[in-house]
């Protein structure tokens, strides 16, 4: 994890509280791969860059049968400590570097929310997946929609490089900006197949919260969500 898209110390808070209520995050990405995974009663689930522990709460929540966290911040560790205490196992770990520490085929289904813009070794990361996920298992992944970032940072809709999102006042994300064409093109390439493909936008609930960014959402979108099978 680079110094520039670690969610250490104050940081990681300020996402920890953000993921719990945001339009973006709690009403809009959330519920829309929590929709793709399905029924995951009994499954085992690896959750790539935890975070908070929101979606590992939400996923047991769901009947899931074994939670794996997996996460480079030690703030934002901590915070889903305190959400799951015993109930997932969780690791502190930079998703850069293979993931050894984990069993082969030992996951039914795996998933990056918001995370895989943040990687370099993206390549690395997904021979890693295919190599822990079971036979037919699914792979859920989230990220930024091409063209928000297009229409935020300008420049050629083609460009691939690393940008800085100004987040909470005194902090920046830095991700990569890619087209749809490379997103897709990466995790098909690495022998995933796409099942379905989904541009979320907020729930209802999001529209007393923040009428403006529930309404944005409607109208351009802010993520992309896919699922993606193992073969
Ligand atoms: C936008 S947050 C999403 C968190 C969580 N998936 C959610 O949706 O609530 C991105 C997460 O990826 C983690 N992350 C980014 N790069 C990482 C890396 N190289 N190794 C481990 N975690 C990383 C960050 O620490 C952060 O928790």
């Amino acid at each position: 994890m680079t110094a520039e898209t670690a969610y250490h110390g104050e940081m990681g808070r300020q996402f920890a509280l953000q993921a719990t209520t945001s339009v973006y995050n709690a009403h809009t990405d959330r519920p829309a791969m929590l929709k793709l995974a399905g029924d995951v009663s009994g499954s085992r689930v690896l959750d790539l860059g935890c975070g908070a522990g929101h979606y590992a709460a939400e996923l047991l929540r769901m009947g899931a049968g074994r939670v794996v966290g997996v996460e480079g911040s030690e703030s934002l560790l901590r915070a889903a400590r305190e959400r799951l205490g015993d109930r997932a196992v969780l690791h502190r770990h930079d998703l850069e570097e293979p993931l050894s520490f984990l069993s082969d085929q030992s996951f039914d289904l795996a998933l990056m929310a918001l995370v895989y813009h943040h990687i370099d070794q993206r390549a690395q990361l997904l021979a890693e997946l295919r190599r822990v996920l079971r036979p037919g298992g699914t792979l859920l992944v989230s990220t930024t929609h091409p063209t928000s970032d297009w229409t935020y940072f300008g420049g050629s809709y083609f460009a691939a490089e690393r940008v800085r999102l100004p987040f909470g006042g005194e902090f920046a994300l830095s991700y990569w900006r890619m087209t749809l064409e490379q997103f897709l093109g990466e995790l098909l390439g690495a022998g995933f197949v796409l099942e379905e493909l989904t541009e979320p936008r907020a729930t209802p609930q999001a529209e007393p919260i923040d009428l403006r960014r529930y309404e944005k959402t409607h109208q351009q979108p802010h993520f992309l969500a896919v699922k993606l099978r193992s073969p």
